[in-house]
């Protein structure tokens, strides 16, 4: 059996993700809290003619613990979107609070459950959940995962736009690396499953890299003041979280791309470390899934000289990311 929790389901990711999660047939029991709205989130997926049992909860009556009591995995998109004109960092104001509330419900209620951090920006809302977790004395690297699957769904995209091919779209796989903002995303076109055309020139990389890199801002534009990826994002969410699912069922071989805390050695934290000539704490890797979470942080491997000056170009903006995160927990102002 296995229960999955939305925080934030009432929102533009969390209805569309819910749905995602009520088709899949790995759910038995969906979880929808929000501030608002969860009760008719609810009613309405409750009609559809799939097993997962679902439930709305709201704060009232200890509506947060209520939703997440038996969780086997808790997906976080709560919090505000940009509008144009903003980065991410920009919402880090509103959305660290609310993060760190919700992450403190999980570690009293649902320790032992997989972590999927979405509210941006991830680069320093998964810090948060890991330091909440850490002061109650329950992190375990292996379950706690900040959500970059949409930059690898765009770059899938991108690729099978460029090899006129759009059925490829969904079976190309191209690592994306670093973290999820703007130059911390590191497309790794060079080890794309379908390679890019032999005669495809510099510039058109760099266009194609930094459509990756700021893709997020594209939508953000178009969708002109209200709100950023709901839809893609609820498609990308979706994914990771059933290779997460198919994982702790026992498929063997689920690979997928997170920006996960390098702590743990014998998983190849420190390989990384190495790897990147750098100190930090977390960077989005390949990630090896088992029945216990991550058993594996793949390599990053060879890279050109471009990715290599990406990557350096990434490490000075995740680092400032990454420590404003903890500092929110460790020496709250
Ligand atoms: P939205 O405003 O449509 O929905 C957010 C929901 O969170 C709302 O329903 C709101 O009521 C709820 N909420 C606010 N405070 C809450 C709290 N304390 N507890 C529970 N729920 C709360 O926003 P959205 O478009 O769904 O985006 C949500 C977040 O996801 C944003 O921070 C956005 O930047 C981020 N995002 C991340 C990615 C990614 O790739 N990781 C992609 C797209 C968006
Ligand atoms: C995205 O990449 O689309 C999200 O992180 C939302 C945003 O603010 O761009």
């Amino acid at each position: 059996m296995v229960k999955a929790v939305v925080l934030g389901a009432a929102g533009g990711i969390g209805q569309p993700l819910s749905l995602l999660l009520k088709c899949n047939p790995l759910v038995n029991e969906l979880g929808l809290y929000d501030i608002v709205n969860t009760p008719g989130v609810a009613a309405d997926l409750s009609h559809i003619a799939t097993p997962a049992k679902v439930e709305g909860f709201l704060p009232p009556d200890n509506g947060l613990a209520k939703a997440l009591r038996g969780a086997d995995i808790v997906i976080i998109p709560a919090g505000v979107p940009r509008k144009p004109g903003m980065t991410r960092d920009d919402l880090f104001n509103i959305n660290a609070g609310i993060v760190r509330d919700l992450a403190t419900g999980i570690a009293t209620t649902a320790p032992k459950a997989y972590v999927l951090v979405v509210s941006n920006p991830v680069n320093s809302t998964v810090p948060i959940v890991v330091e909440v977790f850490k002061k109650h004395g329950v992190f375990d690297p292996k379950r706690i995962f900040g959500v970059t699957t949409l930059d690898v769904v765009r770059a899938s995209t991108f690729v099978s736009e460029i090899l006129g091919d759009l059925l490829l779209a969904s079976s190309i796989s191209v690592p994306v690396i670093g973290g999820h903002s703007g130059v911390t995303i590191v497309p790794l076109f060079s080890q794309s499953s379908h390679p890019l055309p032999s005669d495809f020139a510099k510039a058109d990389l760099e266009t194609l890299t930094k459509r990756v890199q700021f893709g997020g801002d594209e939508v953000v534009k178009a969708k002109d003041g209200a709100g950023s990826a709901t839809l893609s994002m609820a498609y990308a969410g979706a994914e990771f979280a059933s290779k997460v699912l198919k994982a702790l069922k026992g498929e063997a071989g689920i690979v997928a791309p997170s920006f996960v805390h390098l702590s743990s050695d014998a998983a190849g934290g420190e390989a990384i470390r190495k790897e990147i000539g750098t100190d930090l704490d977390y960077f989005s890797v390949l990630v090896e899934l088992g029945t216990g979470g991550v058993t594996k942080l793949r390599p990053i491997g060879k890279v050109t000289e471009y990715e290599r000056s990406l990557i350096d170009a990434a490490l000075p903006d995740l680092a400032t990311n990454i420590d404003k995160g903890v500092a929110f927990i460790q020496s709250p102002k």
